[in-house]
């Protein structure tokens, strides 16, 4: 079986798998694409968040036969260090992570949000960040995908040239008896 993830097709060894396994082990155990993480097991924390055909899903209870053909994307596939997304350099830039267990998760489903509101409000965001954190990351959060979405937005059109100031030439003051 063939999947495809952050954009190459994955061949699944024979026999390693099953249709009801869920995409987290094939992520991890069979891949070893191990950036993605488990938490709860039931769709209740975010760990295992990845993106399917753009958006995110709980890969602990998404079973294989579901993603066949469809686009799968990790973290491993979101940026890198030599080049990394908007939104990881605005996690380093807002210091998000802290034991850091939750957040492949977080920008997952951070990176699915902007894809489809490339300007959420505080209010879109805390609907659509329902990731778990234990270490309290999310005001960072918050702060971190706001300058994500200033980073990735087309920048706006040049303000119109200024004129130079007129120079205004000194006359001499005359004086007259
Ligand atoms: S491990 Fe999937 S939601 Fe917690
Ligand atoms: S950074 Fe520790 S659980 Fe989120």
């Amino acid at each position: 079986m063939d999947l495809l993830i952050n954009g190459r097709v994955s061949r699944l060894p024979e026999g390693s798998t099953e249709p009801s396994m869920p995409l987290l082990w094939v992520l991890r155990d069979v891949l070893h694409l191990t950036g993605t993480k488990f938490g709860c097991g039931i769709a209740a924390c975010g760990a295992c968040t990845v993106r399917l055909d753009g958006e995110a899903v709980r890969s602990c209870v998404t079973p294989l036969s579901v993603v066949q053909g469809r686009a799968i994307q990790t973290i491993e596939g979101l940026g890198s260090a030599a080049a990394p997304h908007a939104l990881q350099a605005a996690w380093v830039e807002h210091q998000v992570p802290q034991c850091g267990y939750c957040q492949s998760g977080m920008l997952m489903a951070a990176a699915a949000l902007l894809a489809r509101n490339p300007k959420p409000t505080d209010a879109d965001i805390d609907a659509a960040m329902t990731n778990l954190c234990r270490c309290g990351t999310y005001p960072r959060v918050r702060a971190a995908i706001h300058s994500a979405a200033q980073a990735l937005a087309p920048s706006s059109p040049a303000p119109p040239a200024r004129r130079p100031p007129r120079r205004i030439k000194a006359q001499p003051l005359v004086f007259k008896a």
